[in-house]
């Protein structure tokens, strides 16, 4: 089981998100957004407190949410229905079981960000969709330097090209990053992943106030077994 870097600052990161979703540009309501209302059981990996769950729920899903942090989950339960403990490089979930899933920021935390794909493909049925939004590869990360601390000069730094986990950087600053580090995902991999695992995109977003995008949605599907896509279809010609 990978490293659950989020216990022991649960009561903390709920707090920041809280502060964050006051922004005009909140990550939790750019997700809400890119998920869209729906009904029905919605998968969310990495929920954290679950208060991007609870944003999810406002439009009619009804969201277990998933986490390796016992702590972060602590906190969910008390706003979730249903919350479960487990890895999302191994999901406790039946192939083919899942119709809606969805993760906010978790590329850049989980170990093996093409594993979780793989994963993510495995359990959605056909037709099913996952939704994603985390930080812009290209424009949030250790290679990124802010001079001034601010969201209006930006200079790069050496790193992106790197898929690596930073755990200490001077580019991090004071928030959250600094006390759990991240994974770094270019652009090219990140996009891979769904690919790889069978994906089809349907949507690409590029979001946030600022000099630059400092967030990436994207939104995909699982192909109908029948070859809904001319890849699917071709792959699975004998
Ligand atoms: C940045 S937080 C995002 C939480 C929530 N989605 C939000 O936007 O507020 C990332 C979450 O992913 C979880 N996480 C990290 N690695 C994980 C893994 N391998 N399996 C499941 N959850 C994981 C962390 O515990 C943390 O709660």
């Amino acid at each position: 089981m990978p490293k659950a870097r989020y216990d022991g600052l649960a009561d903390w990161y709920d707090q920041e998100q809280a502060r964050l979703a006051q922004r005009p540009d909140a990550p939790v309501d750019q997700f809400a957004r890119l998920v869209g209302p729906g009904t029905g059981l919605f998968v969310e990996l990495g929920c954290g407190t679950g208060l991007t769950a609870m944003a999810l729920e406002a439009q009619g899903w009804t969201v277990a949410g998933l986490d390796i942090s016992a702590d972060q989950l602590a906190i969910a339960r008390s706003r979730l229905g249903s919350v479960v403990h487990s890895d999302a490089h191994e999901l406790p979930f039946r192939s083919a079981s899942i119709t809606a899933l969805g993760m906010a920021y978790v590329h850049t935390d989980v170990d093996a960000f093409d594993q979780v794909m793989r994963e993510v493909s495995r359990v959605l049925a056909p037709g099913g969709r996952v939704a994603h939004l985390g930080v812009h590869p290209c424009f949030v990360g250790h290679h990124v330097d802010r001079p001034d601390k601010s969201e209006v000069h930006l200079g790069f730094a050496t790193g992106y090209r790197d898929a690596v986990r930073v755990d200490d950087s001077e580019q991090f600053g004071p928030g959250i990053r600094s006390r759990v580090g991240a994974q770094h995902v270019p652009l090219g991999a990140f996009l891979m992943a769904f690919i790889d695992a069978g994906l089809v995109f349907d949507r690409c977003v590029e979001l946030g106030e600022g000099l630059v995008p400092w967030m990436l949605g994207v939104t995909a599907h699982k192909p109908m077994t029948n070859g809904s896509s001319l890849t699917a279809s071709l792959t699975r010609t004998p």
